[in-house]
């Protein structure tokens, strides 16, 4: 069974008289372990996918299934813990509360979790470790360059021990060295965990890091290319 299993996906808007379709008819299997890119143009749907992936948006029809759960029949209350659990999210515009620290950035999650002192510290610096950043935990996000930022974001994504990694243009608001340094720590996560890893980009040398390219275009998936460790 896989991890992420949608079928005949459909997501639309309704603004005033006009009906938007973001996506249709998406069918998409994602297994346990896998580096999967989606890609295409703007406004081709990536991220209303990854939102609907993530749990943080439903679908206008079709079934999404999240390790066997199948989500339209879950309840609120439901969806949050899939999110919190199974679940981490890294943005392009890093999302980190400027007056915590790294380390407490980090431990947020946990809080949610109801994970507390020494085993919730010890958990977050952890995580901040295996993404390079022991020597930071201190520091507050605007004494952090773009780069360390994300690498806090991923801390935070990784911390709870989620089953995905869901990242949309995690490398949008970085230099191409941050963000070759923001792949690298993906691909090692993955390889080194197994972690799941789902991201959208619009770069491709950003996208040759996955073992998978979707491709978008108006609301569909136009093609599906398979990177060959060859060419990695
Ligand atoms: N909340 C919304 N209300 C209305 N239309 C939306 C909303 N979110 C996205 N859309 C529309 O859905 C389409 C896909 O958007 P999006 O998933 O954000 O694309 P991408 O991330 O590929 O740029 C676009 O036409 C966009 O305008
Ligand atoms: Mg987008």
């Amino acid at each position: 069974m896989p991890l992420l299993h949608l079928e005949n996906i459909s997501r639309s808007y309704k603004s005033g008289q006009i009906q938007v379709s973001a996506l249709n008819g998406i069918d998409l299997s994602i297994e346990k372990g896998d580096f999967v890119s989606i890609m295409g143009p703007s406004g081709s749907g990536k991220s209303t996918l990854l939102n609907i992936i993530g749990c943080l948006d439903l679908p206008t029809s079709g079934t999404y299934t999240i390790e066997g759960r199948q989500v339209e029949k879950l309840n609120d209350g439901q969806l949050a813990d899939i999110r919190n659990k199974l679940i981490g999210f890294v943005f392009q515009s890093f999302h980190l509360l400027p007056n915590l620290t790294a380390l407490e950035n980090v431990e947020l999650p946990l809080i949610y979790l109801g994970i507390w002192g020494k085993e919730r510290k010890k958990r977050a610096e952890s995580a901040l470790a295996s993404v390079g950043l022991d020597h930071r935990t201190k520091h507050y996000p605007s004494q952090l360059s773009g780069g360390e930022k994300q690498r806090v974001a991923i801390a935070r994504a990784i911390v709870t021990n989620p089953a995905v990694i869901l990242a949309d243009e995690p490398t949008g608001a970085l230099d191409s060295q941050s963000g070759e340094n923001i792949m690298n720590i993906f691909r090692k996560l993955n390889e080194e965990t197994g972690i799941t890893i789902v991201q959208v980009t619009h770069e491709r040398n950003i996208a040759l890091y996955g073992h998978k390219i979707y491709h978008l275009l108006d609301g569909s998936i136009e093609r599906i290319e398979d990177i060959r460790d060859d060419t990695r």
